[in-house]
């Protein structure tokens, strides 16, 4: 989830500004260290890294006397391997001929790492970066070419990243990826390589797009592609770019929000890959299914994935789990609580206050505190006994999206393993988000503009969608402004039924297995005049009954409600653009609370 950029030129020059610049430019991604690596033309090698800010860390290290005719940056958020000098990249080979820089996630790294101290190698770090940095070297030691030796271990190097590598005696470096983005841009001079568009934009608008299975090599003035399966070349088009930085930190959507809503399928699959080569997922399955209690302890949207991780551990591992805002946890549950009990503790960024005093208040009890977090080295990581990562890279639009998504597939994760269960089906969940993203943004177009005007509405779950209701409503309350409430469908009956005239809205989220139940509810809206949206998969009993069905993929009852959430993730984002808010920043709030 971390940044690179590369750079070759024609002559030694002072690159340790530019690589700076770049990383820099590279930071609106989040990160917890930086570093860069220059290469001359003779032969040495200058690397400098630390944990810190682009600034920080640039003057302390003295980037600005660093030169060479080649250049590595990189900007690191930690997934696995705490962040420290020695994880941050980029990373040399065993005697310092290669110097090398990832992005994302390499998921056999532990295997590699074994393989290659068995085979005398020396490494450094815990860090995946420098797994690619020996895989490459584990075949130029055996007498291959760099393009040969970086086909091989192309096919070693197994999860969704992106690499780039130079080596002292030659004045070029390759690039390559899996799944994670990559650019390159050509100038006059010199040749780049990204993960990110942004940082190569002030440099040239010239751009090649490198694609999976495909191996960038950078020279001075010119790029040329060859294919990983045989080496042999692939023609391009150079294409010229026209988005504003801006533009491209955003990916060309117009918001953050947007862009992460859309970064979703992706992000679920990465964090797939992640946990199936995890040994801490076993680790972490092993305290929840003994737990004498277990509590999910959290706040806000990361409270929704609770509710909906105690629903799935109930079904699929057959044993109770309490999901509990971090605040109530004190009073009502830390009192009780015994070495016996496993508290999960799940917070995107680690940090906020509310859930940190909540695992405080319980240690001098004995409770075992497990994490499940976006942000690698943040307190909660720190305070956890063992912790799982969401995957999700930065998030920086306010309203989490994406980290929700993760958490409630975590814990879906979580529960068929406690369960005893194959958790193989997942794998299909990226295609259906993808095609929901695509079908339901459609649909909803209707809706927007009547309920744009709205200032006051519902959203009504039942079973595995009622947290799927409760975070839409948040959703729409955090970026709309208007007041939308969450709730159980059957308790709508039991008192705000009352608020219903004519054409108010009331959205009823439906599991599959949930339709007879949740179409009473909606029966009890629209004979009193009131409007009823549907979101759920399509059945003719929703579509008979309510005024509006907001069609899902069928992807059966547990996929369900990571799919549901979609068109309301969209639905809150377009209502606040047609309000005339920020959605990314909404008043009042902030990203991290660190206060109580
Ligand atoms: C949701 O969109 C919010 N930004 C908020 O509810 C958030 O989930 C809550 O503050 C908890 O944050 P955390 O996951 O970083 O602990």
């Amino acid at each position: 989830m971390c940044g690179i950029f590369g750079i070759v030129t024609s002559r030694d020059e002072p690159l340790g500004q530019l690589l700076t610049e770049a990383s820099k430019r590279l930071s609106y991604r989040g990160y917890d260290s930086v570093g860069c690596a220059t290469l001359t033309s003779d032969g040495t090698v200058d690397l400098r890294k630390d944990v810190g800010k682009v600034d920080e860390v640039a003057a302390r290290l003295r980037f600005h006397e660093m030169r060479g005719t080649r250049g590595i940056a990189q900007l690191r958020w930690a997934t696995f391997g705490a962040p420290s000098q020695a994880n941050a990249q980029p990373h040399l080979d065993s005697d310092g001929d290669l110097v090398g820089a990832h992005n994302g996630n390499v998921v056999n790294n532990v295997e590699l790492r074994e393989a290659f101290i068995s085979e005398g190698m020396t490494l450094r770090s815990t860090n995946d970066g420098e797994t690619c940095v020996h895989a490459v070297e584990r075949y130029v030691n055996q007498g291959y070419s760099m393009l040969d030796a970086i086909r091989r271990a192309y096919e070693d190097l197994e999860g969704d990243y992106a690499f780039v590598i130079g080596r002292v005696d030659e004045n070029r470096m390759y690039a390559f990826k899996k799944g994670s983005g990559l650019v390159a841009g050509v100038t006059d001079g010199s040749a780049v390589v990204s993960s990110d568009l942004p940082s190569i934009l002030p440099l040239t608008p010239n751009i090649l797009r490198i694609e999976d299975g495909e191996i960038a090599i950078l020279e001075p003035g010119r790029i040329e592609l060859r294919r990983v399966e045989d080496g042999r070349s692939v023609e391009r088009e150079i294409e010229t770019v026209t988005e504003t930085m801006e533009e491209a930190q955003k990916g060309g959507y117009a918001h953050f929000m947007l862009k992460e809503i859309h970064e979703q399928p992706r992000r679920a699959g990465e964090m797939l890959h992640l946990f199936d080569a995890s040994p801490y997922v076993t680790a972490m399955v092993e305290r929840m299914k003994t737990a004498r209690n277990l509590y999910l302890v959290a706040c806000g949207t990361s409270y929704h994935a609770c509710l909906l991780g105690a629903t799935y551990i109930a079904r699929l591992a057959g044993r109770p789990a309490i999901p509990v805002l971090a605040p109530q946890f004190v009073p009502q549950y830390v009192p009780a609580v015994g070495p016996e009990d496993v508290g999960v503790f799940v917070s995107q960024s680690g940090e906020t206050k509310d859930v940190l005093l909540a695992l405080e208040a319980s240690r001098p009890r004995g409770l075992q505190p497990l994490g499940l977090l976006n942000v690698i080295g943040s307190t909660l990581m720190r305070e956890s006994r063992v912790y799982l990562p969401l995957a999700c890279g930065y998030e920086i639009s306010v309203p989490a999206t994406k980290t929700f998504l993760n958490q409630a597939l975590a814990f879906l994760y979580l529960a068929l393993r406690m369960g005893g269960h194959s958790t193989a089906d997942l794998h299909g969940l990226p295609d259906l988000l993808e095609k929901t993203i695509i079908t339901t943004g459609l649909q909803i177009g209707d809706l927007e503009g009547d309920l744009a005007r709205r200032d006051d509405l519902y959203c009504l779950g039942y079973g595995l969608t009622y947290p799927i209701a409760l975070e839409g409503a948040l959703k729409m309350k955090e970026v709309t402004y208007a007041h939308c409430e969450g709730m159980l469908s059957t308790e709508f009956k039991h008192g705000p039924l009352s608020a219903v005239t004519e054409g108010y809205p009331v959205i009823f989220v439906s599991g599959p297995e949930d339709v007879a139940r949740v179409v009473s509810g909606i029966n009890e809206v629209t004979c009193r005049g009131g409007r009823a949206i549907a979101v759920g998969e399509e059945d003719p009993r929703l579509r008979a009954n309510a005024h509006d069905l907001i069609m899902l993929p069928k992807a059966g009852p547990l996929l369900n409600p990571l799919l549901a959430v979609i068109p309301l993730q969209l639905l809150a984002y377009r209502l606040s653009v047609a309000r005339g808010y920020d959605p990314d920043f909404p008043r009042n709030l902030s990203k991290t609370l660190t206060v109580d």
